[in-house]
């Protein structure tokens, strides 16, 4: 396997030492800009139940969970070196009852009908197996007037990254747009963006 196709997967999936040691500093300084426009767009408000899609090294999840005194955070990951980061950095607001990280592929971890306020997942979609079926079940899973936003880069900036097209599947703004619309399902779906140092960082949200 080319260098590549390896970094592509250990961004997909990190795992052994170079995914604790090496993807997480890659995923903390490359993904801080748009970690930061999710945090703002996403609003978690006291009380919110809310869960993170691939919480990697779980930064947004303290950042968040920092600033409520209740409510609960959830966070969910299949890779076990990023859920053990995650845990150890938010050993204290798990301790006091904020936050939670499971370990698992959250297409087939099992949460209950209208449960979230909100639903947020960074630098994720590309690596999403069925989207449609992903959309489905975060539908299923948000309360009525809950909340989705996911953060990404468009396909453009992606291009121009040296990734793994077998592992990476870009989107533009209209084809991420597209698919939620076409889903049938959130409503008052909307994109934000900001000019970030290196890349332009995209949310699009959408409303149960
Ligand atoms: C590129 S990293 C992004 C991590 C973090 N959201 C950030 O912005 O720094 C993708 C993360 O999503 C996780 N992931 C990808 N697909 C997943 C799935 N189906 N279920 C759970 N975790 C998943 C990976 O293990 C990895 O930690």
């Amino acid at each position: 396997m080319n260098y590549t196709k390896y970094f592509s997967k250990q961004a997909k999936k990190p795992s052994g030492i170079f995914g604790r040691f090496y993807m997480s500093r890659v995923f903390e300084k490359g993904n801080a800009e748009l970690n930061a426009l999710t945090f703002d767009t996403i609003s978690i408000e006291e009380n919110n139940h809310a869960l993170e899609i691939g919480s990697g090294t779980g930064t947004l999840i303290k950042n968040i969970a920092d600033n409520l005194s209740k409510g609960l955070i959830e966070g969910i990951d299949f890779s076990e070196p990023m859920v053990a980061i995650a845990k150890k950095k938010n050993k204290k607001n798990i301790y006091k009852g904020t936050v939670k990280i499971h370990l698992g592929d959250f297409d087939e971890a099992a949460f209950d009908s209208d449960c979230f306020d909100k639903i947020f997942t960074v630098n994720t979609i590309y690596f999403w197996k069925n989207p449609v079926t992903t959309l489905s079940k975060i539908y299923r899973i948000l309360k009525p007037g809950g909340k989705l936003v996911i953060g990404f880069h468009d396909k453009n900036e992606m291009e121009k990254m040296e990734l793994n097209k077998d592992v990476f599947k870009y989107y533009s703004t209209h084809d991420l747009q597209t698919l939620l619309s076409n889903h049938g399902s959130l409503k008052h779906i909307d994109i934000i963006s900001k000019k970030g140092n290196q890349k332009t960082c995209y949310c699009i949200t959408g409303i149960k």
